[in-house]
């Protein structure tokens, strides 16, 4: 990948302030595929305004899904005239959770023809497998045809029944649901993922007339072949959104409230932070949550492993190595969910940070202080690690690759400018503009 923009940075300076946070990516981007189980109109409101909708949202109008802009994070989606049609590689490529259309369509209309899933790779592998193995065992043939992955009932209709996932994958977790919600009879989903972002899409499915019972246990029930019908919705708070400002408030030395949050979701991060000495306060005010998040002077060490929920999130992975890497002390980091998610790291070693990575775990040496260097991001998570170095760090860090850093944060540049950040968006100066740029056939 080779972005025309990048960001520079002049770190060094605590960050003070208010920042609104924004709706659930991972929760958003399989909302969206669910509105195809029903015809009908459905209002979806607190959607992040990030590249990943917009992708999403393109796939839906492709489908013959009529989109309607009422405001920067509301929505109108009419799916009265939507029809089963593949979904091409450019549109599928521009994020991993194109796969959440096979599910959709499954359940809708009992087939589904969808490119291979794009967007963050994290340096391993990113299997699909239990995804197909839920949608076999409710009657599904699944297979592959040049860049498609084709997924068809093999009766008339898919039937209910239990599956076993052999991880509590949040990816199979939800496309099972959706398959499963248009299926005839009960399925039962056995170690079924129980991430904050699975209940939001059970709540959902079930206004629209669905019955998904027990989403965020590990044992999930839904009674399939429920008429269904268009809703209205507003999609929960990003945890990782949220999380990746908790993380820069302590690592900045500054004092961030974050507002429109879930305190219970970010149980475990709070539990880190506060294990490092920072100071973590969620209030309720006017009857709405926020979080403020304070440090001054140098954090503590502290291990951390990453796990499925209700663990510590793997996607707040890569942000709490960029603190650990100035706070006193050897950190001990380990994925358990991602086998190979610290490619990363050798940015951040660039800037000073001293790690060493063995298989899934990171071992860190707390130094006092990190130094600016051109730096890129390898995917979304990676790139918010280094934002986040950066604003720590001495001197001026550009960071290339941006467009990752867009799939997942809403006006990352404008929210860190409003509490102090020294940031901006530039233009590499040494690419021509697009009209000079010569078409390759
Ligand atoms: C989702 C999140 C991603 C997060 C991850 C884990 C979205 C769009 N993305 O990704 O940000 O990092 O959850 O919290 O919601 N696995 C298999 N076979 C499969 C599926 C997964 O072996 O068919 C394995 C993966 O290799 C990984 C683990 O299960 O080791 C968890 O993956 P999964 O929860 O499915 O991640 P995603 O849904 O892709």
């Amino acid at each position: 990948m080779c972005d025309l923009e990048k960001l520079v940075i002049r770190g060094g300076k605590p960050l003070i302030g208010e920042i609104e946070i924004s709706g659930a990516k991972n929760a958003a981007v399989a909302i969206l595929p669910a509105t195809l189980l029903a015809k009908g109109e459905f209002i979806i409101d607190n959607l992040p305004n990030i590249s990943d909708i917009d992708a999403t949202l393109d796939i839906l109008r492709h489908l013959g899904a009529e989109i309607t802009r009422l405001g920067k994070h509301t929505v109108r989606i009419n799916t009265m005239g939507v029809t089963n049609k593949p979904i091409p590689e450019f549109l599928a490529c521009k994020l991993r959770a194109s796969y959440y259309f096979l599910g959709a369509l499954l359940g809708r209309f009992g087939s589904a023809r969808v490119a291979m899933p794009g967007g963050c790779n994290f340096g391993g592998v990113r299997p699909i497998d239990l995804h197909i193995k839920g949608f076999n065992a409710l009657g599904a043939t699944v297979g592959t045809d040049g860049e498609y992955v084709v997924a068809q009932t093999t009766a008339s209709t898919l039937m209910g029944n239990t599956v076993f996932l052999d991880k509590p994958s949040v990816g199979a977790t939800i496309n099972v649901i959706l398959a499963a919600v248009g299926a005839k009879g009960i399925t039962v989903i056995e170690n079924a993922a129980k991430e904050p972002h699975i209940v939001d899409i059970a709540n959902f499915l079930n206004r629209m007339g669905a019955e998904v019972r027990c989403a965020g246990t590990e044992r999930i029930t839904i009674i399939g072949g429920l008429p269904m019908k268009g809703c209205e919705h507003i999609i929960i708070p990003d945890q990782i959104e949220t999380g990746t400002y908790m993380t820069l408030a302590a690592a900045t030395r500054g004092q961030l409230t974050l507002k429109n949050i879930t305190s219970p979701h970010l149980d475990k991060i709070t539990a880190k932070l506060r294990e490092c000495g920072a100071t973590v306060i969620p209030e309720e005010v006017d009857s709405s949550e926020q979080i403020t998040v304070s440090a001054s002077g140098r954090l503590k060490c502290c291990d951390i492993k990453a796990e499925a929920h209700p663990g510590f999130p793997t996607d707040m992975q890569p942000q709490f190595t960029a603190l650990l890497s100035i706070c006193e002390g050897t950190s001990m980091v380990t994925d358990s969910v991602w086998d190979n998610r610290f490619k990363y790291t050798d940015q951040l070693t660039k800037m000073g940070a001293q790690i060493k990575v063995s298989g899934n775990t990171a071992c860190i040496q707390g130094t006092n202080e990190l130094t600016g260097a051109s730096v890129f991001a390898n995917d979304l998570r990676a790139g918010a690690a280094l934002i986040i170095a950066a604003l720590a760090a001495k001197g001026t860090t550009t960071i290339g690759n941006i467009s990752y850093i867009d799939r997942g944060y809403e006006d990352i540049v404008e929210k860190l400018s409003a509490v102090g950040a020294d940031i901006q968006r530039v233009e590499f100066p040494d690419v021509p503009p697009v009209s000079n740029i010569q078409k390759v056939e």
